[in-house]
């Protein structure tokens, strides 16, 4: 497989990425509209969608089938998706991943965008029915993927994520910066963001973001990223970049907190606790 240029590099090269889904008029929203509209129109990215059916033999066109060894639902044949993938790659010389979207596949987070986005091609199969023949995650993908846990009812979706989140890192579709600033967040939930009003139904702005001591907003935005992702994602704090000061701030607040709650739940001082009232 080929790799990209790191950013930085002064070449900006686009990338594609192909679809294959039985449901080719889903993704005509997504693409057209925001950062991948704008993208595709400057020709950052190319996306091309393409109709697993129109490879499928026969007048009808069948794409799906019984499963061997009985059960519920219907099972992806092969034939069409490794038709259509062979004629999609004869289209481009360019190579990359070949993802199959599937709930069992392993877990999409921002690093596995990030290595995807080193290609200059992606092509993602999306399943339905109740799923695709495994010779397609054997014989023809490269890797499988799942969004989250949870099962869609295709990978359409899901496809649309991987594609919104790999393209974004792709050099030139984002403003200068704003991807710095996102890598800067170190594994840690984003700070909280306000812009004007000032005060919105009496809701006002936290002083410290109109002090204009950069310094002190710039403190007082990894702290409430800290504070989140303690709350919220405790377990991004193991991966997460902290300072030593960090780390014993957070344990600081959290020996705090349970302080507090343990002193709520405590007997008024003097009460005889229930089990040992005569
Ligand atoms: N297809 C169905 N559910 C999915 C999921 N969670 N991720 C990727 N593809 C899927």
């Amino acid at each position: 497989m080929v790799a990209r240029p790191a950013r930085g590099e002064d070449v900006l090269l686009a990338m594609r990425f192909d679809i294959l889904t039985l449901f080719p008029g889903f993704f005509v929203g997504p693409f057209s509209t925001s950062i991948l509209g704008r993208a595709i129109a400057a020709g950052l990215i190319e996306i091309g969608v393409h109709d697993i059916r129109e490879h499928a033999a026969g007048r009808h066109r069948v794409c799906d089938d019984y499963p061997y060894g009985g059960g519920a639902g219907m099972v992806m044949k092969p034939e069409p998706i490794f038709a259509c993938a062979e004629a999609v790659l004869a289209q481009d010389a360019r190579r990359g991943p070949i993802v199959l979207l599937t709930p069992s596949g392993r877990l999409f987070t921002q690093q596995v965008a990030r290595e995807l986005a080193r290609h200059e091609r992606l092509l993602l199969i999306c399943g339905h029915y109740e799923g695709v023949d495994e010779r397609v995650r054997e014989h023809l993908a490269t890797d499988a993927i799942s969004i989250g846990d949870y099962v869609l009812s295709g990978g359409e979706p899901a496809a649309v994520v991987i594609v919104d989140a790999v393209a974004r890192l792709v050099p030139g579709v984002l403003a200068p910066g704003s991807l710095e600033e996102e890598s800067h967040s170190g594994g840690l939930l984003e700070y909280p963001q306000y812009t004007r009003p000032a005060i919105f139904r009496g809701w006002a702005v936290p002083d410290i973001l109109l002090s204009g001591h950069h310094a002190a907003v710039a403190r007082w935005r990894r702290e409430r990223a800290l504070e989140r992702t303690a709350a919220l994602r405790p377990d991004l704090l193991a991966r997460a970049e902290l300072t030593p000061e960090e780390r014993r701030w957070l344990a600081e607040r959290q020996a705090r907190a349970d302080a507090a709650e343990a002193s709520e739940t405590a007997p008024p001082t003097g009460a005889v606790p229930r089990n040992e009232q005569g």
